[in-house]
């Protein structure tokens, strides 16, 4: 039996610097994607794929996080009494119930890792696994189920560490967790180790780790030692792969078209392909 999947960490506390000036007072992940805040496709997903409880880790000035997902009455009810019930529909349906979400600050940005441990208090470690969404990494998949989804249906068959995958030009390694591959299976990739950001020429393959995970508790073990990684951060990566040997890692090619939504170019194409799937919608 595996360690059921029922709560999702969302790591939100990062600076958003390279959409500089436009995030000095709005959350990156507030920005939208066609009428839809990024951090909203991150909740839907992990709603598609039956989570219930919701652990957001952000920083302080992302108030406009929490308020998205909290009821607006005022607005509510003036489109209530203007008859636009779409629009209604649509607030609505931003809407967390309450006890559902949880918002748990990271002080300082001190890495991947670190804004994950943040999320500790909110878990049953000894009896659940957690899944992680990364919203900046918006993922498409027009005509089947979202990538969470897809991940947790298979991981009850794998259980252990899971992270989606793709492939990527050997040039951009040294921005992506990298695989070394032991073993493949059709969408499964079994890893006998992983790397952060390494050199194109160092990188032991090209399959790199996109913002999806299911993590097993002993991950949190490694992250409370709280050890510094690439570029002097507290790396999930590295915390993953300490568990490799006692428990499997395996990268999950999904289906799907995933964007780079943090960077400026990738946050454009999203807008450009999800405008292009919802006319033909
Ligand atoms: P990024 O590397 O994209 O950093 O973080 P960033 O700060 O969000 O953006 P730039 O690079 O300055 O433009 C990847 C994910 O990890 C989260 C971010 O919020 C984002 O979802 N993160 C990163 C944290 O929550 N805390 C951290 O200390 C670092």
């Amino acid at each position: 039996m595996v360690k059921p999947v029922r709560k999702a960490i969302f790591p939100v506390a990062g600076l958003g610097t390279r959409f500089l000036p436009a995030t000095k007072a709005i959350p990156k992940e507030m920005l939208p994607v066609l009428n839809k805040p990024l951090i909203q496709y991150a909740v839907e997903e992990a709603l598609d794929a039956g989570i219930d409880t919701f652990i957001f880790i952000v920083s302080e000035g992302k108030e406009a996080i929490k308020d998205h997902f909290a009821p607006s009455p005022e607005l509510e009810s003036m489109l209530e009494e203007q008859g636009k019930h779409d629009l209604l529909a649509l607030v609505q349906g931003a809407v967390l119930k309450t006890g559902r979400a949880a918002y748990i600050i990271q002080d300082q940005p001190l890495g991947l890792g670190h804004a994950i441990w943040c999320g500790r208090n909110e878990l049953d470690l000894d009896n659940e696994a957690v899944a992680v969404i990364l919203p900046d990494d918006l993922i498409l998949n027009q005509s089947g189920p979202g990538c969470l989804k897809q991940m947790i249906e298979i991981y009850q068959n794998v259980g252990g560490n899971l992270a989606a995958v793709e492939n990527v030009p050997r040039e951009q390694t040294n921005r992506y967790g990298i695989l070394d591959v032991v073993s493949e299976d059709g969408a499964l990739a079994k890893a006998k180790g992983l790397v952060e950001k390494p050199d194109p020429a160092d990188a032991p393959s090209t399959l790199s780790i996109i913002g999806r995970y299911v993590l097993q508790p002993e991950v949190f073990t490694y992250l409370d030692k709280k050890e510094r990684g690439a570029g002097n951060e507290i790396q999930l990566t590295d915390a993953m792969a300490q568990t490799i040997g006692h428990i499997d890692f395996h990268g999950f090619r999904f289906e799907g078209t995933r964007f780079d939504c943090g960077n400026q170019i990738g946050f454009v194409e999203a807008n450009v392909a999800f405008a292009k799937a919802h006319s033909t919608s």
